[in-house]
């Protein structure tokens, strides 16, 4: 979808959506149409019960500049919400058979013209992403129509706000491709492939093979790797846009389960499918670090991805198994369908041991218990730092990405203390996702800021939301590209 910024209305035939808040509705708000359509409009608004909320969108039809054509009104709320209104419009309008939308702010757009056309884009186009690659017999009338978005009213800075905004959508929408991806086109290797592009925009790219990892003593990954013949991978993507190679960097670290069937402690085949987007943590990583790289960031990130496919071949651990990590503490492999918690400790120590973060944040698809927590609302959040948590959650709420902290505490810890190793890899069903926390937690220097996100119920949608359609979501990636700006670059 092409978007741009403009001062009047193309002459090519295009819809007109006219943003509208619910104070606009009467008066001045209806301007850019002429008279007749303003009457329409209103008409329109009335029957349709829409008094200009947020997201939501009227259609009618009527004359502008000597067509007939498809109007809208889209309401942007009482509180500007120009993000949603340009999502709705998108998913009215996708495969309407309209190619060309204009839509004109200039009645709502406020004294911040540029910042609300630039939302308003920034909705478009996370709105219109698809994934449609293996639909070769899709309908005509299925197949998306929009090719073009013109935005009256943002003024001159627009292009500049939007260049920002466009970098973050362009990572979700990465992000939102690799979790889409089958796992017989996207695993480990295939994964890091789609990830070396990120080298043309500054990203450096490291990755680690089995042996590399095997000679490091990263013991509790390769274990989960050992039941499939993709090789596992670990994969780092190091950002620093501060112009200082000494500057202390922080780290993302992603669980990238390209597929969980559990191994030898199978899963159910129903909805099983699902396990394509375990690696949903580090797909959000992948993203973020576009996202940051493409606005030039001005922060040292370093982005961790670890790597697996959990497969139950004659090669695979077996319950009971105990893996040594790379940390040296030793786990007792009870149930191999807990994997990404072995997966990420590995990834945790490797990141101190070589990077020495102050602040760690850890993004992943961990526990089913997560979902029955909190369902599909909030990602949850576990944390030994309450100034850590506190920006995370701001970063969340004002991005939508909504997070809700959950304790930690010792009395979970010992519930996954082993008989025959340091701990054991699960604790009881009760407060699952919480000891599938305590365990990362012991793979934690001190003094190192640390937060878990479990993002289970996050990343994949049943049904479309503000800025998605159903699938995946591309959570995580607009959290830590605004943790970033409010608390690396804005120091
Ligand atoms: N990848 C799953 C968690 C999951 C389940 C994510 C459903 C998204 C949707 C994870 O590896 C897993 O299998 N966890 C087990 C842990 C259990 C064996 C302690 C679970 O949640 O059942
Ligand atoms: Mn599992
Ligand atoms: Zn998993």
């Amino acid at each position: 979808m092409r978007i741009s910024f403009a001062d009047s209305r193309p002459a090519h035939p295009h819809a007109l959506a006219i943003a509208v808040a619910p104070a606009t509705l009467s008066g001045a708000g209806l301007a850019a149409l002429p008279e007749a359509a303003q009457a329409l409009a209103r008409a329109a608004a009335q029957a349709s019960r829409f008094d200009g909320e947020k997201g939501a969108v009227v259609e009618f039809y009527g004359e502008t500049d000597a067509a007939h054509r498809r109007l809208l009104l889209a309401g942007i709320g009482a509180k500007s919400d120009f993000e949603r209104a340009g999502a709705a419009l998108v998913a009215k309008l996708l495969t309407s058979g309209e190619k060309t939308l204009v839509v004109d702010i200039s009645a709502v757009a406020g004294d911040k013209p540029a910042e609300a056309a630039a939302h308003l884009a920034f909705g478009a186009a996370l709105r219109g992403w698809r994934h449609d690659i293996y639909r070769t017999k899709l309908d005509a009338k299925q197949r998306p129509s929009l090719e073009e978005i013109v935005i009256v009213g943002g003024g001159a800075d627009a292009p500049t706000l939007w260049a920002d905004r466009e970098a973050v959508a362009e990572g979700v929408m990465f992000t939102r491709t690799l979790i889409t991806e089958p796992a017989n086109i996207l695993y480990p290797e295939s994964f890091v492939e789609r990830c070396r592009p990120l080298a043309d925009l500054g990203v450096k790219i490291e990755v680690l093979d089995p042996e590399a990892m095997a000679k490091l003593g990263m013991g509790a990954l390769l274990g989960v790797a050992q039941g499939s013949v993709r090789p596992a991978q670990l994969l780092v993507m190091t950002w620093n846009g501060t112009g200082n190679d000494s500057e202390p960097p922080i780290a993302f670290v992603g669980k990238g389960v390209t597929f969980d069937t559990g191994g030898i402690s199978l899963k159910p085949p129903a909805g099983m499918e699902d396990m394509k987007w375990d690696m949903g943590g580090a797909g959000a990583v992948a993203g973020a670090m576009k996202a940051l790289a493409l606005r030039k960031a001005k922060a040292h990130v370093i982005g961790v991805c670890g790597l697996v496919e959990n497969m139950p071949d004659g090669n695979a651990q077996r319950p009971g198994d105990v893996v040594t990590s790379m940390s040296g503490q030793t786990i007792e492999v009870i149930n191999t369908d807990a994997e990404g918690r072995l997966v990420l400790c590995d990834a945790l120590t490797w990141v101190q041991k070589t990077h020495k973060p102050k602040t760690i944040v850890d993004l992943a698809t961990l526990t089913g218990a997560m979902i029955i927590s909190l369902g599909f609302e909030y990602g949850g959040m576990f944390a030994n730092d309450d100034e850590l948590a506190g920006q995370l959650l701001a970063a969340g709420s004002d991005v939508g990405d909504k997070l809700w902290r959950m304790p930690l505490g010792d009395p979970y810890d010992k519930l996954i203390d082993s008989p025959i190793a340091d701990m054991k890899n699960v604790g009881p069903r009760e407060g699952g996702s919480i000891t599938a926390a305590q365990f990362l937690k012991r793979f934690i220097d001190d003094g190192v800021r640390w937060a878990h996100l479990d993002i289970a119920g996050m990343v994949w949608a049943s049904k479309p939301g503000a800025t998605w359609d159903k699938g995946a979501t591309g959570y995580g990636v607009r959290l830590l590209d605004r943790f970033v700006e409010q608390n690396i670059e804005k120091r």
